[in-house]
C-alpha cells in the first residue's frame, strides 16, 4: 500500500482554494481534511507555503510524431519525462491514419510505441486525413471500445494530412451525434499553399516567410467554415492553437448564437509576437510553427477570450524539431528549410515550460486567477476530452496526480537544462516567477525537485468518455 500524506499545502482547484491535508492512498486521493493524524508507515510531506494544484493536462502534444519527411525530436520518453518536470501528468498526442491504415491501427501503433516508454499517463487523438464508410465504422468503433473519443482533422497542408470540407462535415456530424469531439487545425491550406509558391518565386525563402504567407485572415476563413460545418451538423467542435483575433472573432460570435465551440491557444502565442519574424535570419527557424506569431493586438484578444471563457484551454502544441541539424541523431530537423522556409518543419518545444510560463505572465501579472489557472490548463482540458474527474481536480476518489509549486521560487530557463532532447527553448535565458517542487503520478513521486524518480513505461493509456462540457 502506497500512502502519502501532503500535509497544509493551499489546495487550488479550478473553484477550490484552502489550505488542508491531502492523503493519496492506492494511486488515488483517499481524503482531504485538515489535521489530519495518520500512521506509521504514512510518508509525510510538509507542503506549508507550497499550492497543490491538480497534475496539468496537456492535450496538444506530438512525440515521436512522423510529420511530413521528419519526426519530432521527443520520443515518448524524453517528452513524457519533460511533461512531468513541468507539472503535466496526463496528455493527449496524436494517431495519425496514414493513406494505407485505419484509424483502429493508428491507435494501435501509437500504442505499441507508445506503452514501454511513457512516463506519465496519455491518451490519443485520432488524425484522421480520409473518411469513408469504413473509416467512419471504425471512428464508432473506437469511440465506443477503445476510449478513443477525439478526432484531429485538418484545413491545412494540402496533399499531406489536409480533409475536404465534406470530410470534415462526415465526421464532425457522426462524432458529435455519439458525445465525441473532431478538433480542427483551422487555416485555409490551398490559398496558404499558392501564397507559398508565390513568395518563394520572388526569391522570398527566408523564415520570416512562413508568417507572411500565412496571414490571419486564413486562420479566420477557415475558422468560420468550421463553425458553419458545425451549425449543420449539430455537434460539438474544438479548434486547436488558435492565435488571432480574425480567429477568435468568429468564435466569439459562433458561441454568443449558442453553438458548441470550444477552442484552445498556446503559450507562445501569449509569450511572443511577430515582431520576431523582423529579420531575415535562418535563427528565426525557431519560431517557425503553425499558426504563427501574431500582432501584440492578437494577443490582448487572447487574454481577453481567456479571462471571459471564450478560450477554455491552453495546450503546448509541443512539437519539437531541432535547430543542429543531427542532434542526438536527427536529421532533417529546422535546418532542412535553410534555403526555402517552406521546407522547415512547423512546430516547437514547450512541453516542460506551460505551467511555470503562464503562472508567470498570467497569475503573476494579474491576467488570471489561479483558480482560472487551473482551470485552463488541467480541469477544462480533462472535461472537454472527456478525462474528468479522474484527472483535472483534486477531489476524493481522483487519481493522485499532484504538483506542489512554490510561487515563490523564480528560475532561468536554459535548454540544457529541461528535459526535451531538443537543442532550444523559446524562453532561453527568461526569468520566470514560481517553481514546480514535487509532482506525483498517482500517488507516486516522480519529480522531486531536480530529481528523476519516475520509469519508462509506467504510464498509462486511458480511455476516454464523452465531452463534459454541458
Ligand atoms: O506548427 C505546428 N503546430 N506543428 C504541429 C502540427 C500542427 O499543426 O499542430
Ligand atoms: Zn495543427
Ligand atoms: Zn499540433
Amino acid at each position: 500500500m502506497n500512502t502519502t500524506l501532503i500535509r497544509n499545502g493551499r489546495v487550488i482547484t479550478a473553484t477550490d482554494d484552502y489550505v488542508a491535508d491531502v492523503l493519496m492512498q492506492d494511486g488515488i486521493i483517499h481524503a482531504i481534511g485538515k489535521n489530519m493524524v495518520v500512521g506509521e508507515g504514512v510518508k509525510v510531506i510538509d507542503a506549508s507555503g507550497l499550492y497543490v494544484l491538480p497534475g496539468g493536462v496537456d492535450t496538444h502534444v506530438h512525440l515521436q510524431n512522423i510529420i511530413g519527411p521528419t519526426v519530432t525530436c521527443d520520443t515518448f520518453a524524453s517528452g513524457t519525462r519533460a511533461a512531468a518536470f513541468g507539472g503535466t501528468t496526463t496528455l493527449v498526442d496524436f494517431a495519425l491514419q496514414t493513406a494505407q491504415d485505419s484509424p483502429l491501427e493508428a491507435i494501435a501503433r501509437a500504442q505499441r510505441l507508445a506503452d514501454s516508454q511513457v512516463n506519465v499517463d496519455y491518451s490519443l487523438h485520432v488524425i484522421v486525413t480520409r473518411v469513408d464508410a469504413q473509416v467512419l465504422a471504425d471512428v464508432r468503433h473506437a469511440m465506443r471500445h477503445e476510449g478513443v473519443t477525439s478526432f484531429k482533422m485538418f484545413m491545412a497542408y494540402p496533399g499531406v494530412m489536409m480533409a475536404d470540407d465534406a470530410a470534415i462535415f462526415q465526421m464532425l456530424r457522426q462524432v458529435g451525434a455519439d458525445g465525441g469531439m473532431v478538433a480542427l487545425h483551422a487555416e485555409n491550406g490551398t490559398v496558404i499553399d499558392l501564397l507559398i509558391k508565390e513568395a518563394l518565386e520572388a526569391g522570398h525563402a527566408s523564415p520570416r516567410y512562413h508568417a507572411l504567407t500565412r496571414p490571419a485572415i486564413l486562420e479566420g476563413e477557415a475558422t468560420h467554415r468550421g463553425i458553419r460545418l458545425a451549425e449543420l451538423a449539430e455537434a460539438q467542435i474544438y479548434f486547436v492553437h488558435v492565435s488571432s483575433n480574425q480567429a477568435l472573432k468568429h468564435i466569439v460570435t459562433a458561441r454568443a448564437e449558442g453553438i458548441p465551440v470550444f477552442a484552445e491557444t498556446c503559450p507562445h502565442y501569449l509569450l511572443f509576437d511577430d515582431s520576431v519574424y523582423h529579420s531575415d535570419e535562418f535563427e528565426i527557424a525557431k519560431y517557425v510553427m503553425t499558426p504563427p506569431l501574431r500582432t501584440p493586438d492578437d494577443q490582448k484578444h487572447l487574454w481577453r477570450a481567456l479571462r471571459y471563457d471564450d478560450l477554455q484551454v491552453i495546450a503546448t502544441d509541443h512539437c519539437p524539431f531541432c535547430m543542429k541539424e543531427g542532434h542526438l541523431g536527427y536529421q532533417r530537423q529546422k535546418m532542412s528549410g535553410l534555403h526555402d522556409f517552406s521546407k522547415i518543419p512547423n512546430g516547437a518545444p514547450g512541453i516542460e515550460t506551460r505551467l511555470t510560463s503562464l503562472f508567470d505572465i498570467g497569475v503573476m501579472q494579474g491576467k488570471l486567477s489561479l483558480n482560472r489557472f487551473v482551470q485552463l490548463t488541467s480541469t477544462t482540458p480533462a472535461k472537454l476530452f472527456g478525462l474528468f474527474p479522474k484527472k483535472g481536480t483534486i477531489a476524493v476518489g481522483s487519481d493522485a496526480d499532484v504538483v506542489l509549486f512554490d510561487p515563490a521560487a523564480t528560475q532561468v530557463i536554459h535548454a540544457e537544462h529541461l528535459h526535451s532532447q531538443c537543442d532550444y527553448t523559446l524562453l532561453e535565458g527568461r526569468t520566470l516567477r514560481g517553481q514546480v517542487k514535487k509532482v506525483f503520478l498517482r500517488g507516486e513521486l516522480i519529480v522531486d525537485g531536480e530529481q528523476w524518480l519516475g520509469r519508462e513505461g509506467m504510464g498509462r493509456f486511458v480511455p476516454r468518455g464523452t465531452v463534459q462540457a454541458f
